[in-house]
Order: structure tokens, then C-alpha cells, then sequence
């Protein structure tokens, strides 16, 4: 793979990869093993939609995180895992020792009659075997579904329904901080109403009690002695399903985005390689859970087709205390740690000495994703963990790309705090007005869309490419529409403003909510907040602003005034907020989204209809913030 190292080289490669994007695609690809070459590196219509790369490949993507490396590094660490509580052993698995077992589960899902094209759901636990449970379902060609472990019974069953799994790969439970879940017992519930689902296996992880359904349920321990450590992978179309990963939607029903094989191997290894500048050897630790998008990409498939080193973590960042994640930085001399700026905010709280007992210097690129980081603590993160020597490599991307679109390059591009920078070779962005116009200078703002496509992008919502049309392509015919606003500034950076059904609309200005919560975080008495728009009789709609400090004000109405005067000189005073509530946290989800629609509801005024909070981190947020509404 050909190395970007200068910003004229980039300016260079990208400028080939918009002119001929097949033959830059198709110099990427060659780097892999395919069983069979393409005969057709794409054929696209946005229109209709349909998106096909490498067409006529054969491949396998296990062959390629696996089997494709033993010659050179059959003794080199593939993953580290490192457990919930800093008492256990942690473990290292080698590319050998991943080989053996990912054939295992491979043939133990063959046992059990899965074979490809199966769906299986994956409701597991941060621990290898997760990782061996999805490369073998990659093995064997069945399409795997990943629900996040957080996610409670009737998300199961809506996921498994809507893809029909058959077998379902669990455990008897899972650890999180001082909290032990039953996994098992969610899996039994979820399965009264899922006839789709023949059989489980259920790792022991946990110790705790579990009910086995004979005939139903078996043990992963005594099956996985039955397979044997070898398995042919399965020669996969490139455009055959890899896997199913669902997403929420605009509306309740969650959508299964689908991702296949051969392209969403190639991107996911090139960007991986490009934003982070990936090196032979170093240590690479992504802190999502495998339940997401980035730990299948960056965690799992990425940096394994790239033939790295990655970290997984099973813990949180808080436990056994606010230090956790610089322990295990330390502990594992990891280089290149990546992470979400949610995370960044809550550990921005904490003492500093909670990171200055640990020795960083081996980081080398630090990393985010999953929203707008505003500028405090994208500061925050380069000086304290970075010590001022690493870039922030702000990835936007979405569980739809599959990928790194803008980003960073790390060393290469010149960075701008808040910013996602540029696009990365071969993602060629627009940026459109409500009128459905690109807009083709810099200096703009509006939409954010994509005109071409890219070898990772979801290929249909399973089961339903109707709804992908309507969701994707339909506001602006023959682009890829993200959902997201942006900026794009005089010198072509990009910043992503947040998702447009966001946007406020006040006095007839548009205002994007993640602005207004930047400016407010610049307050040094804030930690964090969150914006939303409500009814209001003369500007259309207001601003209600929900903010969490540091420490509970004492006096309110003065830092209030102060919080409005600085919006009003960081945006300007139509920013202002009309409304500064003080609350202890915010409703999130346990992937670190704030549920705004529940703090619309209460800005609206309304406090009984609020929907369904079960899958709230803390549901009992709700009630604070209902209480003390304004
Ligand atoms: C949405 C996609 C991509 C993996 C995690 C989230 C927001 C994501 C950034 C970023 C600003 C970002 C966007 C996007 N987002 N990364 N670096 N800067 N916003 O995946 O759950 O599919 O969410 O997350 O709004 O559309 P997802």
C-alpha cells in the first residue's frame, strides 16, 4: 500500500483517486489475496440505488486477516485483551493462535448447521471470543449481527426477527466497572418471541447462574473441543453479505445496514492504514465495543486485514477509577489510541493526576470519533494525553460509510482543532443549500453528501431497499445524503456541524445545536452540554440549553448571564440560549449518544409522553431534568 507522506503527496493521490477511482481502487485492492480477480472494479447507479466493487472477485476476509499473515507473523500478538477488572490476567493472542481459534468456532458453527448465508446474532461480551465468534461466521461465509451487549431484551428481538437469525452466539454474562450483567437471561426473554432462533452457545464468562434449555442451548466449552482447529474459508463473492449491524433510524424501527465482503475489506484496511499512519508493530487500542460500526471496522477487521497489533478493552474508563484508561495505555505501551470525545469530556472532569502517575510517551496518534468535538476538548486531549507531540486524528465516518471518509492524516495533514479536516483519497464530498444546489465553493456551508461512491458504503437496509432509497438518496437524486450539516472554510477543511435534523431554526438563522453547545463548553466552569430547539412565540423556535458544570453553581443566574455573553461572542447574540438549564447528566445511550428527542420533549414542555428510555445509560436522569425544567 503506497504511503501518503507529505501534503502534496496527498493533494497528489487524492487528486488521482477522484480522476480514476477504479484504477486507484483497483491498485489498492491488489495488495490482497483473491481467490478469483475481479472482473469489473464497480458499476454504480445512485439513482436506483446500486453500488457494486470488485465485481466477480472471490475472496475471503478471514484469508486475508488471518491465514495471509502466518508466514510472517504467526508469532506476532494479533489481539490484546485486556479485562474489566485490572486483577485478571490479561491475554495475547497470537495471528496463530487466532487462526486455530477462529477455525474453531468456525467448525463448531458448522456443527451446529450453520452454513453460509445463515444469519447469526452475536449478543456477547468485550472479550476474544467475540472476535473469534465473528471472523468464524465470516469463515463460513453466514452473515453475522452484532447487537450491542447494552442492549436490553425487546431490541434483541426486533434485530433478530428482522434478520431471522438462526443461532444465537452468547454469554452467561458480562462485566462492566463493579456491575455484572446476565446476559443469558435477556438472550431466554428475547427468545420467547424469536422462533427464527434454533440454538444458542453460550460462553461461560461471568460465573453466573444460567438456565440451559436442553436441545436449545449448549455450552461453547464443550462444543468448541469438538471442532478441530482447521477450516477452509469459505470462497466469498465480493459482493456477498459479510454482515448486518443496526443503527437507529428517524423513525422507532432500527435499520440493518449491510455491508459485504470484498470492498468493506479494502477500505477498512486502507484508511485504517492512511488516517493513523499505522506502523509494522505498534500498538494500536480503539476503545469502542465491537456492538458498533468502529469496533468492526477499527478493531476488528481493519487493523487485522492490515496485520496489527489491536487492543480490547473490556472495562470502562471510570472503574476501578478515572485513571483506567492511562493504566492500560501504560500497561500495554499502546501507540495509537482512539477514542469519542464523550469519553474525552467525562475524563476531562477528573483530577489530572489520575493521568500524570502514568507514563504515555509511548502514544504517538490520538484519535476520535462518534460526534462533533468541540474545541476545549479536542485542546484538552492534544495537550494532556497527547503532551502537545501527537495529532488528533477527528475521523467522520458513520455506521453506513463502513469507514474513515473525513479525516486526518496523521503527521501529514495540518490540523484545525474541531476540524475532520479533508477527505481521505477516493471520498469525494458536496456540500449542498436546502434548494438542492451544490455548492461548489469554499467558505460554504449546508449538507453534507457524497456524489461517488466508496468501496465500504452499506449496499441496502436488509430486507428493505426501499427504505434505503427514501433514507440515503431520495433529498438529493443521485447523492448519497449523510444526514449531517457542515462547514466547509476558505481553505476546503471540513467541519461537521451535526446531524441536520438537529439544526434550530432561530429568527429565520439556521443554528446547529453542536455549535451552540461548543461555544457554551468554552466556559471554564462547563463540562459539557447539550442544545435543542423548542417552540417560541416570536423567533420561531429558542434555544433551551442543558448544562452539566463541574461543580454545582452556586450562584445560577449569574453564570447563566455569563454563558449567554460568551455564545453571544463566540457565535454572536442570536445564539444566545433563552434557557440555561443546570443538570447533573444528560439522557444518553450506552454508546455515548445524547437522546435528544427526550430533551426536546422536555423543553416543549412535555414531561409525560416521553417514549422509550429502557435503553437510557441512566434512566434515572429523566426524572432530575423533567424536575427541574423551566
Ligand atoms: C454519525 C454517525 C462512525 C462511528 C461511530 C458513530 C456523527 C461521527 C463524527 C465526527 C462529527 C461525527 C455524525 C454521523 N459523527 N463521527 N468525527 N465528527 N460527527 O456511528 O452511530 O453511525 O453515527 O455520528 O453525525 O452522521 P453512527
Amino acid at each position: 500500500m503506497k504511503r501518503i507522506t507529505s501534503p502534496s503527496e496527498y493533494q497528489q493521490v487524492y487528486q488521482e483517486s477522484v480522476q480514476q477511482p477504479e484504477k486507484f481502487w483497483a491498485d489498492v485492492a491488489s495488495d490482497f489475496v483473491w481467490r478469483k480477480k475481479w472482473d469489473k472494479v464497480l458499476e454504480w447507479d445512485f439513482h436506483k440505488p446500486e453500488v457494486k466493487w470488485f465485481i466477480g472477485g472471490k475472496m475471503n476476509i478471514t484469508e486475508n486477516c488471518i491465514d495471509r499473515h502466518l508466514p510472517v507473523r504467526a508469532n506476532q500478538t494479533a489481539l490484546i485483551w485486556e479485562p474489566n477488572d485490572p486483577q485478571e490476567e490479561y491475554r495475547s493472542i497470537t495471528y496463530q493462535e487466532l487462526y486455530d481459534q477462529v477455525c474453531r468456532v468456525a467448525n463448531m458453527l458448522k456443527n451446529h448447521g450453520v452454513k453460509k448465508g445463515d444469519r447469526v446474532c452475536i449478543y456477547m461480551p468485550m472479550i476474544p471470543e467475540v472476535a473469534f465468534a465473528m471472523l468464524g461466521c465470516a469463515r463460513i461465509g453466514a452473515v453475522h449481527s452484532v447487537v450491542f451487549a447494552g442492549f436490553s431484551s425487546g431490541s434483541l428481538v426486533d434485530r433478530i426477527n428482522d434478520a431471522g437469525c438462526k443461532l444465537v452466539l452468547t454469554s452467561d454474562g458480562s462485566f462492566r466497572g463493579d456491575k455484572k450483567i446476565d446476559l443469558k437471561s435477556i438472550i431466554d426473554e428475547a427468545l420467547l418471541k424469536c422462533p427464527s432462533v434454533e440454538k444458542t452457545i453460550v460462553y461461560k464468562r461471568s460465573g453466573s447462574s444460567v438456565k440451559m434449555k436442553s436441545g436449545r442451548d449448549f455450552w461453547w466449552h464443550d462444543e468448541i473441543k469438538k471442532a478441530t482447529s482447521t477450516c477452509e474459508p469459505e470462497v466469498m463473492d465480493s459482493e456477498d453479505l459479510l454482515f448486518i449491524l443496526y443503527t437507529s433510524g428517524s423513525t422507532g424501527k432500527p435499520k440493518g445496514m449491510v455491508h459485504t465482503c470484498g470492498g468493506y475489506m479494502v477500505y477498512t484496511s486502507y484508511t485504517f492504514q492512511t488516517a493513523f499512519q499505522y506502523q509494522p508493530g505498534q500498538i494500536y487500542w480503539c476503545t469502542a465495543d465491537v456492538g458498533w460500526i468502529t469496533g468492526h471496522s477499527y478493531i476488528l477487521y481493519g487493523p487485522l486485514a492490515s496485520g496489527a497489533t489491536s487492543l480490547m478493552f473490556e472495562g470502562i474508563p471510570s472503574w476501578p477509577d478515572m485513571g483506567r484508561f492511562w493504566h492500560v495505555a501504560e500497561k500495554h505501551r499502546v501507540n495509537i489510541f482512539y477514542t469519542a470525545p464523550t469519553a474525552i469530556r467525562s475524563l476531562e472532569k477528573a483530577p489530572l493526576s489520575f493521568i500524570h502517575q502514568y507514563d504515555l510517551h509511548t502514544i504517538k496518534v490520538l484519535g476520535t470519533v462518534g460526534e462533533p468535538i468541540n474545541e476545549e476538548a479536542w485542546h484538552w486531549y492534544q495537550e494532556h494525553i497527547g503532551r502537545n507531540q501527537c495529532p488528533v486524528i477527528d475521523t467522520w465516518w458513520q455506521t453506513e460509510t463502513g469507514g474513515f471518509m473525513i479525516s486526518p492524516i496523521a503527521h501529514v495533514t495540518k490540523l484545525k482543532p474541531a476540524y475532520a479536516t479533508l477527505p481521505l483519497p477516493g471520498v469525494q464530498p458536496a456540500v449542498m443549500d436546502e434548494n438542492g444546489k451544490e455548492l461548489t465553493e469554499n467558505g460554504v456551508e449546508g449538507r453534507l453528501t457524497l456524489k461517488f461512491p466508496w468501496p465500504a458504503m452499506a449496499r441496502t437496509i436488509y430486507g428493505d431497499h426501499q427504505r434505503f432509497k427514501d433514507t440515503y438518496f431520495s433529498t438529493f437524486p443521485g447523492k448519497y445524503f449523510t444526514g449531517d450539516g457542515c462547514k466547509r472554510d476558505e481553505e476546503g477543511y471540513y467541519r461537521i456541524t451535526g446531524r441536520v435534523d438537529d439544526i434550530i431554526i432561530v429568527s429565520g438563522h439556521n443554528m446547529g445545536t453542536a455549535e451552540v453547545e461548543s461555544a457554551i463548553d468554552e466556559h471554564s466552569a462547563v463540562c459539557e452540554s447539550a442544545v435543542v430547539g423548542y417552540p417560541h412565540d416570536i423567533k420561531g423556535q429558542g434555544i433551551y440549553a442543558y448544562v452539566i458544570c463541574y461543580d454545582k453553581p452556586h450562584e445560577e443566574d449569574k453564570l447563566r448571564s455569563e454563558i449567554r455573553d460568551l455564545v453571544s461572542k463566540i457565535i454572536g447574540p442570536i445564539a444566545k440560549p433563552d434557557k440555561i438549564q443546570f443538570v447533573s447528566g444528560l439522557p444518553k445511550t450506552r454508546s455515548g449518544k445524547i437522546m435528544r428527542r427526550i430533551l426536546r420533549k422536555v423543553a416543549e414542555g412535555e414531561t409525560s409522553n416521553l417514549g422509550d428510555t429502557s435503553t437510557l445509560l441512566d434512566p434515572a436522569i429523566v426524572d432530575e431534568i423533567k424536575s427541574g425544567a423551566l
